[in-house]
């Protein structure tokens, strides 16, 4: 190995670690490196309640628990008015004039057209992804059991989230009381429409 080569190797060495120092300098600049509290996103604790589940709630708790399955702490910091409550006060004409976007894609009415979504005449209570001669996405298929009013309030409120890969790209309707009033319109699109849920 001739002297040259080792010295190319050398400069070759010293060019990248002045351009590695060089780099880190210019990075550190932008991303300081903090401790790891300093910007941490704080979670608000008193929050977390939203999220247990029926379960939860329903265990036994003393008056004075605090802890967030406390039935009272619940209902407190979560809407102040159940789904049931929402969708007897609402209005299912207003209901109606937000399915002008839903119109794009389903029809209501009895015997309608299949359009790039299936029919919704009679959708409360009618078993998921079950209108004959349509072609549902696998995530759809997916789906048992019938169409609560529950399951249409998660499903309505983020599609996507309800049935992961689902076709029908419409983000959602994320105000509660709009889609009370919506699913209080899709109740009435039924020869009987189904008794409103007593929650
Ligand atoms: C861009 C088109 C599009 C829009 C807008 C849209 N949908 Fe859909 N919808 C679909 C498609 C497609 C499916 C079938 C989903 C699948 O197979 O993944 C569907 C499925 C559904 C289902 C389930 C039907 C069943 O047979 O199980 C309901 C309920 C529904 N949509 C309600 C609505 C409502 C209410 C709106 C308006 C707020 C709406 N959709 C807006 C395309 C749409």
């Amino acid at each position: 190995m001739s002297i040259y080569f080792i010295n190319k190797l050398i400069v070759a060495f010293v060019v990248a670690l002045s351009i590695f120092t060089a780099v880190r300098f210019v990075g550190e600049q932008f991303f300081p490196d903090k401790p790891i509290g300093e910007f941490a996103y704080v979670v608000d604790i008193s929050t977390s309640a939203d999220i247990v589940s029926d379960s939860d709630i329903e265990s036994p708790s003393s008056s004075n628990d605090v802890s967030p399955t406390n039935t009272t702490t619940v209902s407190a910091i979560s809407s102040p008015q159940s789904f049931g409550d929402l969708i007897r006060q609402s209005d299912a004409s207003a209901g109606e004039k937000q399915t002008a976007i839903c119109r794009a894609c389903h029809s209501f009415i009895k015997g309608g057209p299949t359009m790039l979504g299936p029919n919704l005449w009679d959708i409360v209570g009618r078993d998921k992804a079950s209108m004959a001669g349509y072609t549902y996405s696998p995530a759809f298929q997916a789906l048992s059991g019938a169409w609560t009013f529950d399951d249409l309030d998660t499903f309505l409120e983020n599609p996507g989230q309800y049935a992961t890969g689902t076709k029908m790209s419409y983000a959602g309707v994320k105000n509660d009381a709009d889609r009370a009033a919506l699913i209080a319109f899709l109740r009435l699109q039924a020869d009987a429409p189904s008794p409103l849920p007593n929650n």
